[in-house]
């Protein structure tokens, strides 16, 4: 009886933990991702993160998606602009496609990065951003055209941030060009 106790509770804990193990493979992607209708401007309405503390709202630095290009070989660019403390830039980094339709892989600042276009209606986007150098950092990002949310996608978002108990960050938006130098 004991016996059947401690197998009936390995059973149940071995579940658990493949449970657990199958999450970090659930990142689903778009089914017939079409990377052209993702160019153009983007606006970041909101941002959740594995790790708690990685977007600190004092941070006099704001660093924000601006848009996105595909290149002629496939590559997708992330257009990052950055604003505040006397500073002002932009970097497009650069992703490359995989063997699966919708996931890109690259480098960023020396760790590796995964992007999956987990969902979108090309109006509003779903991103997945795994970055890794010594730990892994897992993003999940709430896209739009506008700065109207779409409650169904935002529902959808929302799912993912609880489903992998996700802390959600401030986000910014930030246009334009840096004013010229003086
Ligand atoms: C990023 O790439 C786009 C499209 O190729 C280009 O127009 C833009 O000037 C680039 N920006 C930076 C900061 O490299």
């Amino acid at each position: 009886m004991a016996l059947d106790r401690a197998a009936l509770l390995l059973l149940v804990l071995g579940l658990g933990l493949a449970g657990a193990q199958k999450t970090l493979e659930e990142v689903p992607l778009q089914p017939g991702f079409e990377a052209r209708r993702v160019e153009g401007r983007w606006f970041t309405l909101r941002l959740a993160a594995s790790h708690g503390d990685l977007v600190s709202p004092t941070d006099p630095l704001r660093l924000a998606l601006h848009s996105i290009h595909v290149e002629d070989n496939g590559d997708v660019a992330f257009l990052l602009l950055w604003r505040g403390a006397g500073v002002c830039g932009g970097e497009n980094v650069t992703v490359h496609p995989t063997e699966l339709q919708g996931q890109y892989r690259g480098s960023f600042e020396g760790g590796r990065l995964r992007v999956r276009f987990v969902g979108t209606d090309y109006s509003s986007l779903i991103l997945h951003v795994r970055f890794e150098d010594e730990d892994v950092t897992s993003l999940w990002v709430l896209l739009a055209r506008g700065k109207l949310e779409d409650p169904q996608w935002l529902g959808k978002y929302l799912g993912f941030v609880g489903k992998f108990h996700l802390q959600e960050a401030p986000v910014f938006n930030v246009d334009g060009q840096c004013p010229p130098p003086r």
